[in-house]
């Protein structure tokens, strides 16, 4: 027998019984290794006679293509096996009710948002979004806010830069321009967001959530804006009657602009939202300026509409009886579990806001 049929015999009689990975390796290096039985037959080419070099480097070499073939195989048929027995042993009854698990709280703000979108949305408003980094520009200036205007100082604005040209958005009203510049009227959005001002107590944080609503059309009047936004009140405090008022006000960017107010009182040191003699602000509004339009390149005698602007934080408190605002940004999981809503509870308007 020469040594090419004793390798092969013997490389035979072991890989019939190879079980696992690790035996397998070690066939591989037995006869492929270092010093592999395949490896030392190559080294005696150098010493062959050029005729006997040629036959046996021929043989060698089919010798060399059916042990590693077979060592393939294998590793294919033991992968296999493995995976078999995986399917086998691992199975998984989608039948067993789930063991009861922590599946972590939606956070007040992020419910409020949520039940706020779906009320727009039933009257047919869509949800546009802006960057917090705006431009000193959409911010003030396209909003009818010039530069020496004071609603600029009430504004406590984070800049980013000395020259003043970028800042933190201090309202989502600039998402009202970006909005216009990228579409073609009519437009009606909501915009939820992040907003930014330099102040902090009970009632301020300076990273605060802002809602921004803009309806603009061919005759859109202040009587939409008073019946959307009676809606809305309605629909989100979940009351059947709101008494609700229009305080004229000012903003740069709406003529006439309004403060709305609705009624509540205490009842059992809880707020009645609703009814009452007593006054709560909750919104900014008013007909978008014309200034505001051309800025947006929006025709001011072709179109116009209403805006309204409202501090999402501040109603999530009224709606869950939450009295401190800087409780919203400490993430202490205690008070988020106690004040968070169930993640699989979406709110809708037809299946119940917050019940
Ligand atoms: N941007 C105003 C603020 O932050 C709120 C506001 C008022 C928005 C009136 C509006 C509006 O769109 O029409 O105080």
């Amino acid at each position: 027998m020469s040594d090419l049929d004793k390798i092969n015999s013997i490389f035979n009689a072991k890989i019939d019984s190879v079980k696992t990975k690790e035996d397998l390796q070690n066939i591989k290096t037995e006869f492929f290794g270092k010093n592999g039985k395949i490896t030392q037959q190559f080294k005696t080419l150098g010493s062959l006679e050029a005729n006997d070099r040629k036959d046996f480097a021929s043989n060698l070499n089919k010798v060399k293509d059916n042990l590693s073939n077979q060592i393939e195989k294998k590793f294919l048929e033991i992968e296999n096996a493995e995976i078999n027995d995986k399917l086998k042993n691992e199975k998984v009854d989608v039948t067993l009710p789930v063991r009861p698990f922590q599946r972590g709280k939606i956070h007040p703000v992020s419910q409020v948002i949520d039940e706020i979108s779906s009320i727009f949305s039933e009257i047919g408003f869509s949800v546009a979004e802006g960057p917090d980094v705006e431009t000193e520009y959409n911010n003030f200036t396209a909003l009818n806010t010039p530069e020496d205007h004071p609603a600029r100082d009430m504004h406590d604005t984070f800049y980013l830069e000395k020259n003043k040209k970028l800042l933190l958005r201090t309202h989502t009203s600039p998402v009202q321009i970006r909005a216009m510049l990228s579409g073609k009227p009519p437009f009606k959005i909501i915009v939820p967001g992040r907003t930014y001002r330099c102040d902090s107590d009970q009632t301020h944080a300076p990273m605060f959530h802002q809602l921004e609503g803009l309806h603009i059309d061919k005759s859109i009047t202040m009587g939409h804006l008073k019946g959307c936004l009676d809606y809305f009140i309605k629909e989100f405090f979940e009351v059947k009657n709101v008494k609700m008022r229009f305080r004229p006000s000012h903003f740069p960017f709406t003529e006439p602009s309004a403060e709305v107010d609705i009624g509540y009182r205490i009842e059992n040191e809880k707020i009645v939202i609703g009814e009452g003699n007593k006054w709560l602000e909750v919104l900014g509004c008013g007909m978008v300026h014309p200034n505001v339009l051309k800025n947006a390149k929006v025709n001011p005698n072709k179109y116009r509409g209403f805006a309204f602007g409202m501090g999402i934080d501040r109603l999530a408190m009224l709606k869950y009886g939450i009295n401190d605002l800087r409780a919203f940004f400490e993430t202490d999981y205690r008070w988020l579990n106690h004040f968070g809503f169930d993640p699989l509870d979406v709110p809708t308007n037809y299946r119940g806001l917050s019940k």
